[in-house]
């Protein structure tokens, strides 16, 4: 099979369909909860005895997917203990070796395939084009952390320096890090969090969103069986108060997050409070990502680009399309063509082929989904509400129009797409409304005119921006993904200035 730059298989993401009937059965007996994933937190010398939760189906209620034990504060309070431990042997293992478990980790993950796609449907309710961009995901983290980690930390870096003195630059992990994940992909984003940070020589305490431990619990359990030892990979589920007592720990020594905006302020409210050493936050958090349209764009092509990036994945990404301006000339047109693809969308089961649009993560969110439909209904207009199965967290895609940009101020984060209209001679203010959310994640645009596309990309400083494209599944070390202000700390994940915020500096200076 042929290795691209990375090392990556190329056709990682390819899936034959001949073994469709086996993995259908596979998928299907997961999706029932058989058999029933029990996780429970995996920290040498603990034996758990916080309280058990059960993990439901949120395409079918009636499952029980597995149950998952949380950690409780004295567990909390182990894994530091051990993480310690761990980390001072981990951290002298030599880069290589460290790289190697990632390609070790990235080739388990491609060999159990089939049972993480089943978990990620039953769990995550992820359908199977989702699943395997997501497994493809993972695998492409941890083959590009693995090679940028040779780059970057491989060799001590020989300074210049006067005669008799020999001055070496390095690097070395921090400590114990914390990486605190999302559901929305409780496995790539979980598993890039992890195995930057200890690629770059951290032991990691790593605690998955509440919605998705049993997927976590596999990934780690694969982690130990690529060759990462048991005290430097400490897995610690439960829910915001075992979050917070992680944060809070005197002996933290830096913190991935990804998942709100709100929730990365209160983390870093939590640093910012306690003595001790200065713990650096790395946080990815949401968007409010516009699209602009213009009249000289494809239709047929914008139409598609706009169902796949609003409502695929049931839009629970953060790179989702929320805002789409559209140039008023073509935007009745437009917005018809928008409604038809919509409309042609399968709902339902994840773990069926023919699915498109599988279930929201679980009730809490589709009750903030259908509050903020109902209160759009009263001051703006709804113009299409997609029909959804019942059974299941289930809902379908809206389409509203706003009287202004103004209207939409957070972001919503599931399959409803706000649209707004501009007239040609305003771009300058549609350009100053997107400026003025202080979101900045991903941008699409669609345009025929250079001089509008270079306009766009000129005036906004976006992380991620794509024209004449969908706007979401960026790729591992082609696009590196992250944004600024509202949306994150900066660097970005898949790039090549990541790994170094989870490393430090080193100096050694010898007189000769
Ligand atoms: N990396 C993901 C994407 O680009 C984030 O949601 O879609």
């Amino acid at each position: 099979m042929p290795n691209d730059l990375y090392g990556r298989r190329k056709n990682s993401a390819g899936f034959e369909f001949g073994h469709r009937d086996s993995l259908e059965k596979l998928m299907a007996n997961v999706v029932k909860g058989v058999p029933a994933v029990q996780a429970v937190p995996l920290i040498p010398g603990v034996s758990s005895k916080g309280a058990e939760v059960p993990v439901q189906s949120p395409s079918n209620h009636a499952v029980k997917v597995g149950s998952v034990r949380n950690a409780t504060a004295a567990d909390v309070e182990q894994a530091f203990a051990v993480g310690a431990k761990g980390f001072r042997t981990w951290s002298r293992t030599p880069v290589d070796a460290r790289a190697a478990c990632l390609e070790r980790m990235a080739d388990l993950l491609e060999e159990n395939r089939d049972r993480v796609l089943a978990l990620l449907a039953a769990e995550a309710g992820k359908t199977l084009d989702d699943g395997i961009a997501e497994i493809r995901e993972a695998v492409d983290f941890c083959r590009y952390y693995a090679v940028e980690a040779r780059r970057l930390f491989g060799t001590a870096t020989k300074m210049p320096g006067p005669t008799g003195e020999d001055n070496r630059y390095l690097w070395r992990g921090r400590g114990v890090f914390a990486c605190i994940s999302p559901w929305n992909f409780p496995l790539a984003i979980f598993l890039g969090q992890i195995s930057a940070a200890l690629v770059a020589g951290n032991a990691v305490i790593a605690k998955p969103a509440p919605q998705t431990p049993l997927i976590a619990y596999e990934a780690i359990r694969l982690f130990h069986q690529a060759g990462i030892p048991e005290d430097a990979l400490l897995f610690v589920p439960g829910g915001p108060e075992v979050g917070a007592a992680i944060v809070a720990h005197s002996a933290l020594a830096g913190v991935a997050f990804t998942g709100s905006t709100r929730t990365a302020w209160g983390i870093n409210r939590a640093l910012a409070a306690k003595d001790g050493p200065i713990v650096p936050l790395i946080a990815e958090t949401g968007g409010l990502n516009a699209m602009i349209v213009d009249a000289t764009a494809l239709a047929e092509q914008v139409a598609d680009d706009v169902v796949l990036s609003a409502f695929r994945s049931a839009g629970q990404r953060c790179s989702a399309l929320r805002l789409l301006f559209l140039q008023e000339d073509i935007a009745d047109n437009m917005t018809t063509m928008i409604e038809g693809a919509a409309r042609e969308l399968q709902l339902g089961d994840p773990s069926l082929v023919t699915t498109d649009v599988g279930p929201i993560i679980d009730d809490k969110q589709k009750a903030m989904l259908e509050a903020h439909i109902a209160d759009m209904r009263e001051t703006q207009k709804v113009r299409y509400s997609g029909k959804a199965p019942d059974g299941g967290s289930f809902f379908a895609p809206h389409i509203v129009e706003l009287d202004s940009p103004g209207a939409l101020t957070k972001e919503v984060f599931g399959p409803v797409l706000h649209i707004v209209r501009w007239k040609a001679k305003d771009l300058p203010s549609v350009l100053a409304d997107i400026t003025a959310s202080g979101y900045g994640l991903t941008l699409g645009v669609h345009s025929r005119i250079e001089a509008t596309i270079r306009k766009v990309t000129d005036a906004l400083d976006t992380g991620n921006v794509y024209v004449n494209r969908n706007m979401i599944g960026a790729v591992v070390g082609t696009q590196p993904f992250g944004g600024s202000g509202l949306s994150g700390s900066g660097f970005k994940a898949g790039g090549p200035a990541y790994l170094q915020r989870f490393a430090q500096e080193q100096v050694i200076s010898i007189n000769t």
